[in-house]
């Protein structure tokens, strides 16, 4: 009787259907070896190509969800083995080969452990107790949710998703962007010309937009005023694309952080490697300064090509949990309660 393929020579023989563009018998060999090994990531990768080429986008999906898991359970491992590196660097290789969202969680979990951003936001609303707290992008309202009373809250979007979550606290939803809610001052129409204690920018994640928020913000802060970015580290290349992907997409966000190191000196900046994709927290405002303003296109130019390695440069002194903490982020915004 003649010996069953081993694993191995599965993997082979699926290759060698794959390269003759057999993918009918490419796909049987993948299942074969998946009704033994369910979980086996590298016949889950290979089945879910093998899907796409088929058009069988059905069964890709299918198997994508159970391939995640499979390459974050064996990364989770490795990790509670003090192998962090080696299970980051697995979470990569399989966010190449399927770019999805489970998979940058997982990586996540991993290269930024500790509290979320969410965590973080709820501690600067209870530190700060900001009279005023403004929102650009709200999505769900998650975030949103977070401010407490008296804060008054005041949100752009132009598309925020609904229902909204009830608010703990006075709420003010504008629909639109947040040029045109600058543009108009909307919010002064409802609740007159106050500034903005404490702003929360997480909106269109496109630098020269992220700036154009930064330099308005700014402009209707205090000096005491505390801004903070969503999205300035995105893990692997693919999420800090400009272009909105299949996987956790932060854009080109980091790009605020070298351009207003170079133009804006006199700020504090103080980036939290929180997860999913950091967190920078600005103080020592100029709510005067005409600097990037006038001189926004030399910014754009100059910063907008900026490749990602800089991300990694400043991951590389980031990573692990020791600088997550409620201390890195009170000593970021000095103070406590104003
Ligand atoms: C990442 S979501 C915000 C998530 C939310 N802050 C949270 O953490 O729960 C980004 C939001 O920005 C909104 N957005 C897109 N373009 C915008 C713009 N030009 N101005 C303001 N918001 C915008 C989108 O509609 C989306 O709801």
């Amino acid at each position: 009787m003649e010996k069953p393929l081993d694993e191995q020579q599965l993997m082979s023989l699926g290759a060698a259907f794959e390269q003759a563009e057999m993918w009918p018998r490419a796909a049987q060999i993948y299942d074969l070896l998946l009704e033994s090994q369910p979980t086996h990531p590298l016949a889950m990768a290979r089945r879910i190509l093998v899907a796409g080429r088929q058009g069988d986008f059905e069964t890709a999906l299918r198997i994508g969800a159970r391939a995640s898991g499979a390459w974050c359970d064996a990364a989770n491992t490795l990790a509670a083995a003090g192998r962090a590196d080696q299970a980051a660097a697995l979470l990569r290789r399989a966010i190449e080969i399927d770019p999805n969202l489970v998979l940058y969680e997982g990586l996540a979990g991993i290269e930024l452990p500790g509290p979320s951003y969410y965590q973080h936001l709820a501690w600067l609303h209870e530190a700060l107790q900001p009279r005023t707290y403004l929102e650009i992008g709200v999505w769900y309202g998650q975030t949103l949710a977070l401010a407490r009373p008296p804060t008054l809250s005041i949100a752009v979007d132009p598309e925020p998703k609904s229902p909204l979550p009830a608010f703990a606290t006075e709420t003010r939803v504008f629909t639109a962007t947040s040029d045109a809610f600058f543009a108009e001052s909307l919010w002064t129409h409802a609740v007159g010309p106050r500034r903005f204690d404490l702003s929360f920018i997480d909106g269109l994640h496109r630098f020269e937009q992220v700036l154009r928020d930064f330099i308005n913000v700014e402009r209707h802060s205090t000096p005491d005023s505390v801004v903070v970015f969503h999205d300035t580290l995105p893990l692997v290349p693919l999420a800090a694309e400009r272009e909105i992907g299949a996987l956790f997409w932060c854009g080109d966000v980091w790009k605020i952080l070298p351009c207003l190191e170079h133009f804006r000196p006199d700020l504090r900046i103080v980036t939290i490697p929180t997860a999913p994709s950091g967190l920078t927290v600005v103080t020592g405002l100029d709510p005067a300064s005409l600097v990037l303003a006038e001189r926004f296109d030399e910014a754009v130019a100059r910063f907008g090509q900026a490749p990602y390695a800089m991300v990694e440069a400043r991951l590389s002194g980031m990573r692990g949990a020791q600088q997550n903490r409620r201390e890195t982020l009170i000593e970021a915004i000095g103070r406590v309660r104003r």
